[in-house]
């Protein structure tokens, strides 16, 4: 079962800035590293979405699939380190049969950034 990550494309830069110096918004550059890294895995895909609701605790994603438990990270730098720790768990959350994902396993960088976990609904269980 495929896990997806949503990046919000519309996060701020900074608190003061919703673009960086390059003219993109913080979750436009968020989207990318996670792509990139991303790209090629087997059960993940990325998906940009115009705002999670999140905006004061910016960059933010939520990484779901039918049937599990879903979550919600935010107010993260936007930058590599932020996306490969999302992807790193992307990548247990797929291979949890809930979603779920012992605390134990966690990335490092994903620590403190849990926003919401919201249930399971549909797929096959
Ligand atoms: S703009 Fe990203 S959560 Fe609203």
């Amino acid at each position: 079962m495929t896990t997806t990550i949503f990046v919000c494309d519309t996060c701020r830069w900074t608190v003061a800035d919703k673009t960086a110096p390059c003219g993109r918004t913080g979750g436009e550059i968020l989207a990318a590293h996670v792509e990139r890294l991303a790209a090629g895995l087997e059960g993940v895909e990325v998906r940009r979405q115009s705002c999670l609701m999140g905006c004061e605790r910016h960059c933010n994603t939520a990484v779901c699939a039918p049937g599990k438990l879903s979550y919600v990270l935010g107010a993260f730098t936007p930058g590599e380190e932020a996306a490969a720790a999302v992807v790193a768990y992307a990548c247990l959350h797929r291979d949890s049969e809930t979603g779920q994902v012992p605390f134990r396993q966690w990335p490092k960088a994903v620590k403190g950034h849990f926003m919401a976990r919201i249930p399971a609904i549909g797929g096959e269980g």
